[in-house]
């Protein structure tokens, strides 16, 4: 158990960089963001600078223009949805240092044992040597409530419509543990409103069942994206047949970029369902195979391949390059 005192962090820290990212942004920013495709999904916030999944970083990639921000989503002990890639806690938080002994046998800490509480008095940490310095630890864990009050508090006093789209996180595994995600955060985020007109969503989801689940067995009229990662057991979704049932149930499919590469058709085809396509993951520190730099990759997918939107670590870049694309 931590027993030290907790640490506060003073909130300015957290809209600092709202703050100063608003001041040079207002005039390059899109008018109509949501109706100007391609999108850009601010993947776990502006995490190409600062730690993800975290308020500031959020706050920083709404500055930058993103048309949406980009939750991942696990839970706690007592149900809380809480901002974190992996269902474990310690590649991006300093969880080993303040809770040495609540480690599974496997030596990892998982997020479904700590209460809200307790992942209160962690800090963040950036998960990459090359990034910002992993051992500034001033940043909080959020909650999803808080993301979606971070953005329609800022759509508010921007005027902005800036989306959400929250990530389940493994729901199979969630499950197995007694905390199945999808009927509770269907209910969150319908009593948050998003989906509403000035909080756009999307939800998004490596697993079918989840989103058929979502979709069939719990009523939900949010637009929903299937996630395709390039590993064999997704590769049928690629197939017509299978983007036919992705199309029964989901608006969009958001696929690994390196599938879009390998075959562009993917696009068209999905779009003849009417999906939209929203690839992961643009880097400007992690350049795709091929691409002698990140403008290079950006410039292919946005003219040649014609996607719909796109995740990214580098907000500022993507809405660059975009800008010099289309014009706007
Ligand atoms: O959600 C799109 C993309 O973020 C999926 O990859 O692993 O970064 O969540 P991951
Ligand atoms: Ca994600």
């Amino acid at each position: 158990m931590k027993t030290s005192s907790v640490r506060l962090v003073n909130p300015l820290i957290l809209v600092l960089p709202a703050l100063v990212m608003l001041g040079w942004s207002e005039s390059a920013r899109p008018e109509q963001p949501l109706e100007t495709p391609p999108v850009i999904i601010a993947h776990r916030g502006a995490s190409g600078y600062l730690p993800e999944h975290t308020l500031a970083a959020y706050a920083m990639a709404y500055g930058m223009g993103a048309d949406y921000i980009e939750p991942d989503l696990v839970r706690t002990r007592d149900g809380a949805f809480i901002c974190r890639h992996d269902i474990h806690l310690e590649d991006t938080t300093d969880v080993a240092k303040w809770f040495p002994d609540r480690k599974r046998a496997d030596g990892r800490w998982y997020a479904i044992d700590f209460t809200l509480d307790e992942i209160r008095q962690l800090r963040a940490r950036e998960r990459l040597s090359n990034r910002f310095p992993q051992e500034i630890e001033i940043l909080t864990i959020p909650t999803f409530e808080e993301v979606v009050q971070l953005v329609q508090g800022l759509n508010r006093s921007t005027g902005r419509k800036v989306g959400v789209y929250p990530e389940l996180k493994d729901p199979a595994f969630h499950r197995k543990e007694g905390k199945p995600m999808e009927a509770d955060f269907l209910a969150l985020a319908q009593s948050l409103k998003v989906g509403e007109k000035n909080c756009p969503v999307y939800i998004q989801c490596f697993d079918p069942d989840a989103l058929r689940r979502l979709r069939k067995e719990l009523g939900c009229a949010l637009p929903m994206v299937q996630l395709i990662s390039d590993h064999p057991m997704q590769r049928g979704m690629l197939t017509d047949k299978g983007l036919q049932a992705i199309a029964e149930i989901a608006q969009a499919i958001g696929p690994d970029k390196t599938l879009v590469d390998k075959d562009p058709s993917l696009v068209s085809r999905a779009h003849a369902l009417g999906l939209k396509v929203h690839p992961y993951t643009f880097r400007d520190d992690q350049v795709g195979s091929g691409y002698a730099d990140i403008t290079a990759e950006l410039e292919k997918f946005y003219q040649e391949y014609g996607v719909d939107g796109l995740f990214t670590d580098f907000t500022g870049t993507a809405i660059k390059v975009r800008q010099s694309v289309f014009n706007r």
